[in-house]
């Protein structure tokens, strides 16, 4: 069979190198021997990188299945099927359709390479419009093994299938775009991430800011401005403008025209977003620089899009997210980011901007994601409550909520209790994976219940309600063998600060404030002055012996924290890492906490000598007094004595 490729530029020449390395014979048509010959260097070279990773048998083998050729009317005479990738020109690609369709036979099937022409103003130049198909590759096609199909108006059913066919013989995967919008479905999602991120340099975010949002918190391979210099900022720039051209709602941003002013138009000149010193050399973008902005900021604008594409009936929401994996190298698909991150915050993000209808009307009607267990898609969700602790499931993590608000979460013993039973319902459910716990309203836990403290008499009192109650709570989460993440969402004081020494990651918005002020009311911090010394050292003292607080970038300092985030992002930040854990194969999330039980064992040991000290102190004066000066609101008797 053969293959007529048009055009042997940037796309053609990749195009036709795949197409021989899948076995066909190929001929390939550009205007002058001169673009022909340097496709032809191109062609082999890439054949060659095939070859060594043993993609194919022989390199030189395929590339004598090309023939170049100037005569588009010859080659067309015994062409199977056609793919064109001449310049993006509405004449040019017409007057070659003219000619494809007097010279093809009749039933050949006419594709076009276009990113942007609608499919049927190319096919209405052919007396065979309904065998006219776009076939829309991503750039190199020799590494991204992805094609959208897309349906002109006329496009038979028939001539579908077969271009699915044909996308299957050449090694690719492909999504079927049933309408024809300009940008089809990866570059209209593409234009509107990246207008944002531009419109969030001009907000003042950093380019590094973004692109470590979308490496180390997104999960791509690149950076999206990274990806764009290194692509060309022209490139963009046309494809944008292109599809305003063509009525999508979207406008060239005034930095990236000033860019293009500049000649900043990426690596080849030196400087684009970031600036280059050579070819080889690679923008600093660290992980520490992807705090400041919520992912959500940025992608919020591709989920608005994609729901458009959805409601509108381009593609099923399945292809949506398979052309956004395999087309964008994103880690999951964006429909699915929406579901993790919560549709109500994508809403959220929006801010002000026109939300999609079927967004809108998915928010009304409580189908947030996976919180709730629709959004896009359907997934598991159950929902629990014991006494003051909610317990849900969502999918393959479980989100534990301390729901007594208006006490500040304090723990009561139902709130000590609960939170065991809690625990031991997603540590027994096989499908849940990570857990994370969080406070309901304004504060994780304020501590310990003081009511109930202060009616404590005697040591027994104590010794009954540790044993009995707060031990079980410390030895399920010492022994748990799924990851633990911590949301501290508010003040997190005395116990409520001692749970997260024994999670694995501690998230704290910014607002959040750490301390152990029991000393001040004749008590002890039993964990944090055993285990919290144990294991984050001597810096633990000073707030055990003073009450004093600390806010969330001092208890980072400290060890307590380990990412601190602005107050909007604490729940996105948490179902992120929840995925991150989720990446890891799952034996090996499970081994690493069992190699953990070196912590877990000084965690017994030290804990149980911090309650052998709280319970000493309970039938001391001091004891008594504390409590009581606190219920009373006034200083205890021993201050500033
Ligand atoms: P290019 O400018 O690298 O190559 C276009 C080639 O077409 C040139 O070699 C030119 O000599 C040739 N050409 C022009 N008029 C011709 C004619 N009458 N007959 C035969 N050949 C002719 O452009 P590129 O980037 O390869 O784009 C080609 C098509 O692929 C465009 O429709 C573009 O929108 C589309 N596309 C481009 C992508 C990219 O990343 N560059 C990605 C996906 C699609």
């Amino acid at each position: 069979m053969r293959v007529l490729v048009v055009g042997a530029g940037t796309m053609g020449h990749g195009i036709a190198s795949v197409c021989a390395a899948s076995g066909y014979e190929v001929d390939l048509v550009d205007v002058s021997e001169d673009v022909l010959d340097s496709a032809r260097m191109k062609i082999g070279w890439s054949l060659k990188k095939l070859e060594e990773r043993g993609a194919i048998k022989s390199a030189a083998e395929a590339l004598q299945r090309i023939k170049t050729s100037t005569n588009l009317e010859e080659c067309a005479k015994t062409a199977d099927f056609v793919i064109e990738a001449v310049v993006e020109k509405t004449e040019v690609k017409k007057e070659i359709f003219r000619k494809l369709d007097d010279n093809c036979r009749p039933e050949v099937i006419l594709s076009t390479n276009t990113s942007t022409i609608p499919i049927s103003d190319i096919a209405s130049a052919t007396k065979r419009p309904e065998k006219v198909v776009g076939l829309h590759f991503f750039n190199p096609p020799v590494l991204i093994r992805f094609v959208e199909i897309v349906r002109g108006s006329k496009t038979s059913d028939e001539a579908l299938l077969k271009t699915v066919e044909f996308a299957k013989s050449i090694g690719m995967d492909y999504i079927v775009v049933e309408k024809e919008v300009p940008g089809f479905v990866v570059n209209r999602i593409n234009v509107r991430v990246f207008n944002e991120a531009v419109r969030l340099i001009e907000a003042g975010y950093r380019p590094e800011e973004i692109d470590a949002v979308v490496r180390y918190r997104i999960g791509m391979p690149m950076g999206l401005l990274e990806v764009v210099d290194f692509s060309g900022v022209d490139v963009l720039y046309n494809v944008i403008r292109e599809l305003a051209n063509r009525g999508m709602d979207v406008e060239v941003p005034e930095t990236v025209k000033r860019m293009i002013e500049e000649n900043r138009l990426g690596m080849k000149t030196g400087r684009g977003f970031y600036e280059y010193e050579g070819f080889y050399s690679r923008a600093k973008i660290l992980p520490r620089f992807a705090y400041r902005l919520n992912p959500l900021s940025l992608i919020a604008v591709g989920i608005n899009e994609a729901s458009w594409l959805l409601r509108n009936g381009v593609a099923t929401r399945e292809s949506i997210d398979k052309a956004m994996v395999l087309g964008m190298g994103y880690p999951k698909g964006i429909l699915e980011i929406a579901d993790d991150f919560g549709l109500d915050n994508v809403l959220k993000a929006l801010e002000g901007r026109e939300a999609d209808p079927l967004l809108k009307q998915m928010v009304s009607e409580g189908k947030l994601g996976k919180k709730s267990g629709e959004g896009f898609y359907k997934w598991i969700y159950e929902k629990k409550e014991f006494g003051p602790v909610i317990y849900e499931k969502r999918d393959k993590y479980a989100v534990i909520t301390m729901n007594r608000p208006e006490k500040l979460n304090a723990l009561n013993e139902e709130m000590w209790k609960g939170l065991n039973r809690a625990f031991i319902e997603a540590e027994n459910d096989p499908e849940v994976r990570v857990v994370v716990l969080t406070g309901k309203g304004r504060a994780f836990c304020a501590g310990d219940d003081i009511a109930v403290m202060g009616s404590w008499k005697t040591f027994l009192d104590g010794k009954d309600f540790f044993t009995g109650v707060a031990v079980p709570l410390l030895n399920t989460i010492a022994n748990y063998k799924k990851p633990l993440i911590s949301l501290v969402n508010g003040i997190a004081f005395g116990g409520g600060l001692e749970l997260n020494l024994a999670f694995d990651i501690v998230i704290a918005s910014d607002d959040a404030l750490f301390a152990v002020p029991e000393g001040l009311i004749g008590a002890i911090p039993p964990i944090a002055s055993s285990l919290g010394l144990a294991v984050l050292g001597r810096k633990m003292m000073r707030y055990c012996l003073t009450g004093d607080q600390m806010d969330a970038e001092e208890a980072k300092q400290i060890g307590i924290v380990d990412i601190v985030v602005p107050k909007d992002q604490l729940e996105v930040t948490g179902v992120e890492f929840v995925n991150k854990i989720l990446r890891l194969a799952p034996l090996s999330a499970k081994a690493i906490k069992e190699t953990a039980r070196i912590y877990r064992d000084v965690f017994g040991f030290v804990v149980e000598k911090g309650l052998h000290e709280i319970i000493e102190l309970i039938p001391t004066e001091d004891f008594a007094e504390g409590m009581k000066a606190f219920v009373q609101r006034r200083r205890p008797s021993w201050s500033g004595r």
